[in-house]
């Protein structure tokens, strides 16, 4: 096994940590701009194999990054299950709403996405041919919780506050829409896999607004169920799980969900993740995206710092969450040269 990411995620503790970085292909750069421009907008770009290929393929020619994530949405899920999917320009997504059962019954059912999803799976196709021997292939999904919390409000809201309401007003129906995201990320990843993605990510972005035992029935429990279904499905496929905001409940979810790797926001120190996650395995992570914007030596310092904190496990290197539209590119090319010690 040649793959960096993938000795990582097998365990091996390597010299460099392999990088890639979470919307490595978006804004910030400007061939990305320009080839969404070509597609309209963001959602026709999802949806347009050939250029979600090319913009995936982008920051791996201009970067060498290890790993390339296909390009695509969390929220495309609830659009292949029939909710309404538009994106508002300098707002962000809005979606028609569930709130109530009439709702949940219009939804297809889960085994019902892969035709509206066919265009993800080629994309797929397209770049597990296209891409360099030596990067992976990163598929990816929400995780049923965070999908869940835009489904219900229709938006990204700031606290979560509709999903939290749902779930105290009619917990069946929350956890209906919840089992039904569950079984559908289930088959959606396991196209992904079958259409060539080597490795998996299960994003949930707002897991940390999850509090006690609704942190382990919304957030773990769901990941638990996807990571086992997959592997059982695909033997030795390695999972990355992302609970953004877990703070010090980082602690046994690789053991808790049976990921391969966690992957880490920076509201944990990379010291602390040391000695308290990596033990169970891989973790992913976790400079502070802000240093794409900032750059300077703060960025080599809080680089090297990541690197050190936790050369002495399996690591992939990564931001803490996604880079955004205002970084500098030449920022990125800095913090690649000091991992790579060049
Ligand atoms: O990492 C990658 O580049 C892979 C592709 C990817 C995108 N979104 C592309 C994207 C992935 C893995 C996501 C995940 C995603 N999408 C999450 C979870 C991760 C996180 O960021 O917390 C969430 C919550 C979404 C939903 C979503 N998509 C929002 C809230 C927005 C608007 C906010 C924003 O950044 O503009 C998007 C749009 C989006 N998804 C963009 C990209 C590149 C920007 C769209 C554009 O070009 O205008």
């Amino acid at each position: 096994m040649t793959k960096t990411i993938l000795r990582a995620l097998a365990g091996e503790t390597l010299p460099t940590p392999p990088i890639w970085m979470m919307r490595q292909a978006g804004r910030y750069l400007p061939e990305y701009r320009a080839t969404r421009a070509q597609a309209g907008d963001f959602l026709s770009l999802c949806y347009n194999s050939d250029l979600a290929a090319e913009v995936t393929l982008q920051p791996i020619r201009r970067y060498g990054f290890d790993a390339a994530i296909l390009f695509a949405d969390i929220l495309l899920l609830p659009q292949a299950l029939g909710a309404d999917l538009w994106f508002v320009t300098g707002e962000g997504p809005r979606l028609s709403t569930i709130t109530a059962q009439a709702e949940f019954d219009a939804l297809k059912p889960a085994d019902a996405i892969h035709d509206h999803l066919a265009p993800v799976y080629e994309t797929l196709r397209i770049l597990s041919r296209d891409l360099p021997t030596e990067t992976t292939l990163i598929g990816f999904a929400g995780a049923p919780w965070t999908v869940a919390t835009y489904m219900i409000a229709g938006r990204g809201t700031p606290d979560q506050g509709p999903a939290h309401a749902l779930k105290a007003e009619n917990r069946p129906l929350f956890e209906a829409i919840l089992d039904r995201l569950t079984e559908a990320t289930i088959d959606y990843l396991s196209q992904q896999v079958q259409a060539g993605a080597e490795v998996v990510k299960l994003f949930d972005s707002w897991a940390g607004s999850l509090q006690g035992d609704d942190f382990v029935k919304y957030a773990i429990e769901p990941a638990t169920r996807i990571t086992s279904a997959l592997k059982a499905r695909h033997p030795g496929l390695p999972v990355i799980a992302f609970p953004r905001g877990a703070e010090t409940r980082y602690e046994g979810l690789h053991a808790a969900i049976g990921a391969d790797c966690i992957a880490l926001d920076d509201g944990v120190t990379p010291e602390w993740a040391a000695a308290h996650v990596q033990p169970g395995g891989c973790v992913q992570g976790n400079l502070k995206s802000s240093h794409m914007v900032t750059g300077g030596a703060d960025l080599v310092r809080e680089t090297r710092r990541v690197v050190d904190a936790l050369k002495h496990g399996p690591h992939i290197f990564n931001l803490g969450h996604g880079i955004t539209p205002d970084a500098d590119p030449e920022n990125v090319q800095l913090m690649i040269d000091t991992v790579r010690g060049a």
